[in-house]
């Protein structure tokens, strides 16, 4: 029930592009531990957080010299309030360009901290901000939810590195999903219950225990239909699912509209079937690239076969989403 309403609540905001879901920094200490490797000596851009309030900025400025980073720089959107919710209203913006600590206290003061004016907005896609986006390596951020199919593409044509957060339904975006199959994006570490929340404006129409209040008193919505998404290199990426079980037609149906059998939980792929596999989309949290090739995804594959639209069935039922993948040892 509170999944449901949680997700409506991620549908309400892609929908009305309030896009007012702030990171915990809880999150974001979780997923960036596993990737620190990838951050010594490189300019980190943020390009959808205030540098005063977002935990991003908080992150990297505080791990500044732990991670042994170049630049930091973070943009901020139509806003030079100094609060967490902005209210868009400006038509210039401003951006900071941190370069670590230089009084040796190992802390960002304010007065290292120098906040700059951008010409326009802050928007990702403008010109300045794609200034700022050649002169970075890796781009850290949770973008705007409803913008995200057009902040991957921009990401990818500038051949960025990128770990950003966005809802767990990306996965099944045509184009995402594309990326996803050819291994020039994946999931990374945490998703869906890993995540503790999103902070929330106050004024949030939010009911019962969808949300809840933190220490700091910040309004906090609980979700299970988020994730990271990164094209950095993560262990996890490597490790190999085992299986252990045979396979037996008899406990994996064929489809009626696509050659593939139906393997209904991620732990039940056989061990021996080599040929097409429907696997729900939580596969994506196993998948290494060695182990399994990802052939594609439900609905396109049956469209380019029959021409009609459709997911998988089975006698007739339809089958929830699945992801066709093939077994690459076998
Ligand atoms: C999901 S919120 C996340 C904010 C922050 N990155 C964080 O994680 O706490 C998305 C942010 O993107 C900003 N935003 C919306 N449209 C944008 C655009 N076109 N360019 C840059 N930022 C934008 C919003 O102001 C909002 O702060």
């Amino acid at each position: 029930m509170a999944r449901k309403a949680t997700n409506a609540v991620l549908r309400k905001a892609r929908k009305s592009k309030s896009d007012e879901f702030y990171t915990v920094l809880s999150d974001i200490e979780k997923e960036l531990r596993h990737y620190k490797h990838h951050f010594k000596d490189v300019t980190v851009f943020c390009n959808c957080d205030d540098p005063r309030v977002s935990n991003f900025f908080h992150y990297f400025s505080y791990n500044f010299e732990k991670l042994g980073l170049r630049k930091l720089i973070t943009t901020c959107y139509k806003n030079q309030d100094m609060e967490l919710f902005s209210r868009h209203q400006e038509d210039q913006a401003i951006f900071l360009e941190y370069e670590g600590d230089k009084n040796g206290n190992r802390v960002p003061d304010p007065d290292e901290i120098g906040i700059k004016r951008l010409k326009g907005d802050g928007d990702f896609r403008s010109e300045e901000c794609i200034s700022l986006l050649k002169q970075s390596d890796v781009v850290v951020t949770n973008p705007p939810f409803s913008l995200f199919r057009e902040y991957v593409e921009q990401l990818i044509r500038y051949d960025k590195n990128f770990l950003i957060v966005g809802t767990w339904n990306a996965i099944a975006y045509k184009d995402i999903f594309e990326l996803i199959k050819d291994n020039k994006i994946w999931i990374g570490v945490n998703s869906n219950r890993n995540f503790s929340g999103f902070i929330v404006p106050p004024h949030y129409p939010l009911h019962g225990t969808e949300a809840r209040l933190d220490d700091d008193g910040n309004k906090i919505v609980s979700s299970n239909n988020t994730c990271w998404f990164t094209n950095l290199d993560i262990k996890k990426r490597h490790e190999r699912l085992i299986l252990y079980k045979k396979y037996e037609p008899q406990h994996y149906p064929k489809y009626d509209n696509f050659d593939a059998i139906e393997v209904s939980k991620t732990n039940d792929i056989p061990m021996d079937f080599s040929g097409m596999m429907g696997v729900p989309i939580t596969f994506m949290n196993k998948y290494n690239p060695d182990q399994f090739e990802i052939v594609g995804i439900d609905r396109p594959l049956v469209e380019a076969l029959t021409g009609r639209v459709s997911r998988f069935r089975i006698d007739g039922k339809e089958i929830y989403a699945r992801i066709v993948i093939r077994n690459k040892d076998l």
